[in-house]
């Protein structure tokens, strides 16, 4: 499999002339090595992309785990100074989706789901340099089947979506737009995501259960990407990322219809 390197610098150069991209064959994290590097100083728009990671991380503290060959993993990082940064993690997530397919779902805040299993994941950093705020992006996403062993729900890959496309392709399609998205979220923030979202919201309507053991239905997103959430003590908002949401269980939301 061939890396389109050359390619991607291609479309991207015009618009950031220092652009980088840079294959490793092995690296404990590209979001680990990216945030490494702003923290050095370095903070020249970079895309580093991994055949291996050693020490792959996820939201919320777990790991993420690929295998040689079926998965693409990669991090953007780009300096960034949007007025409000919150949403980004829902606009990083629309932005993904509509380059790979259009039956691709978003679980909020920006997991990418098909047919009710994961396919891909995001984990947003940022770091500072001297007066400079730096965006990491991290991007996992599974191309071919792999072993389940272990896992609740076997992941989704996008081989079932696209036939015979590798990692290299996928990258080709992602990793542009992805750049374009950032530059566009930092000059109008969340707000031209927003109908991207609504579209491929995977929760709006669906029961749910959030990791502090509230519950209620899912009802959609405010115009700061915040889960509002139908909870039997009103409507919420859920702001925080460290909080993760999971289908309730039946029964598990008194009254719930969608
Ligand atoms: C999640 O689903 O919790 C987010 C997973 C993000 C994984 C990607 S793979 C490339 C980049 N490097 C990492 O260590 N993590 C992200």
């Amino acid at each position: 499999m061939r890396w389109p390197a050359e390619a991607i610098w291609e479309a991207l150069s015009p618009q950031w002339p220092d652009f980088t991209v840079e294959v490793l064959p092995q690296i404990d994290s590209t979001n680990s090595e990216l945030m490494r590097r702003v923290r050095a100083g370095r903070c020249e728009p970079t895309l580093l992309v991994a055949e291996q990671q050693t020490a792959g991380r996820g939201r919320l503290g777990r790991d993420w785990h690929s295998q040689v060959g079926d998965s693409l993993t990669f991090s953007v990082s780009l300096p960034l100074a949007p007025a409000d940064w919150s949403g980004l993690s829902l606009a990083v997530g629309v932005s993904v989706a509509e380059s790979l397919h259009p039956d691709i779902q978003l679980k909020w805040p920006n997991d990418l789901w098909l047919q009710g299993r994961k396919l891909a994941g995001v984990l947003i950093e940022t770091a500072s340099a001297g007066d400079q705020r730096v965006v990491v992006v991290g991007v996992g996403i599974n191309i071919a089947p792999r072993d389940a062993q272990g896992l609740s729900t076997p992941p989704a890959c996008l081989q079932e979506l696209l036939p015979g496309i590798d990692a290299g392709q996928a990258l080709l399609r992602v990793a542009p737009p992805l750049l374009q998205a950032l530059a566009a979220f930092q000059l109008a923030g969340l707000a031209p995501f927003l109908p991207g979202f609504v579209r491929r919201d995977l929760l709006c309507g669906q029961a749910v259960t959030l990791s502090n053991g509230t519950v209620g239905m899912a009802r959609g997103v405010d115009a700061q990407g915040g889960l509002l959430l139908q909870t039997s003590a009103g409507m919420q908002t859920v702001t925080s990322s460290e909080v993760s949401v999971r289908p309730a269980a039946p029964g598990a939301v008194p009254g719930a219809s969608a």
